[in-house]
């Protein structure tokens, strides 16, 4: 699909396909919603109701890469060990993350040497550094086959008007089925339908103020 590249309200790239009339980040700020929703509602607050310092991430849509680097970022700086899979049916190429210039716009310079390992390591395999242990598998998230052993879930899918498929309960329940009992659940997705799928599935789900630009959005839990 024919993409454009994009400055967003903070300054920070992002993309735009036209096909689906769809931005792969806020346009109020990529870089600012990703800060909010993923690192700090959902991480920061893992963090913050678990007396631990190991976890598992799970990621819906590695995209630009963008939430695995602020994730890197924060687990070093909290010194946490964290093992982090994102998976990625539509992977970007290395000359589309070039040519987007994201690094630029990103905070920690000193490590963005992990921004352009992710993007440049091969499919499927680990790659660590420090306590961060990092895969990419290019997958649909259809066909994961994953077991209960993650802590938080980065849901970061295409909007309901583009990709309606991926926030209806079966799409739903996979993601309640690879989180561990208490496990967290965090998108910038605010919709009524969602959030009322996710109760129905036995998510406890929490109403929080949006990033800029946005009124709310989700965070679930999985009881039990
Ligand atoms: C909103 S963008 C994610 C942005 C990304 N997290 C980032 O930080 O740049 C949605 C991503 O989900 C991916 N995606 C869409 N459907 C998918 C599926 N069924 N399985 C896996 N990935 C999918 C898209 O290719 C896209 O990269």
């Amino acid at each position: 699909m024919k993409k454009k590249i994009i400055s967003t309200g903070d300054g920070s790239p992002s993309l735009y396909i036209e096909e689906l009339n769809e931005t792969y980040h806020s346009k109020h700020g990529a870089l600012t919603e990703s800060s909010y929703v993923y690192i700090k509602k959902g991480l920061a607050h893992w963090l913050d109701q678990n007396n631990k310092k190991e976890l598992k991430v799970f990621e819906l849509g590695m995209g630009t890469g963008l939430n695995a680097y602020l994730s890197y970022v924060f687990s070093v700086n909290q010194k946490i060990s964290c093992e982090y899979l994102s998976i990625e049916k539509y992977p970007l190429s290395l000359k589309e993350i070039r040519s987007l210039k994201m690094k630029e716009s990103l905070p920690a310079r000193e490590h963005y040497h992990f921004f352009d390992q992710l993007h440049e390591m091969e499919w499927n395999q680990m790659f660590s550094q420090s306590d961060f242990f990092f895969k990419k598998v290019k997958k649909d998230f259809f066909s994961i086959g994953l077991d209960d052993s993650y802590d938080v879930l980065f849901y970061d899918a295409f909007g309901y008007h583009a990709q309606s498929n991926m926030w209806q309960e079966n799409a739903l329940q996979i993601c309640h089925e690879i989180l561990k009992p208490g496990g967290v659940w965090v998108s910038y997705c605010a919709k009524g339908d969602v959030r009322r799928r996710l109760e129905k599935i036995g998510f406890s789900v929490e109403r929080l103020e949006g990033p800029p630009g946005k009124r709310e959005m989700l965070r679930a839990i999985k009881g039990g």
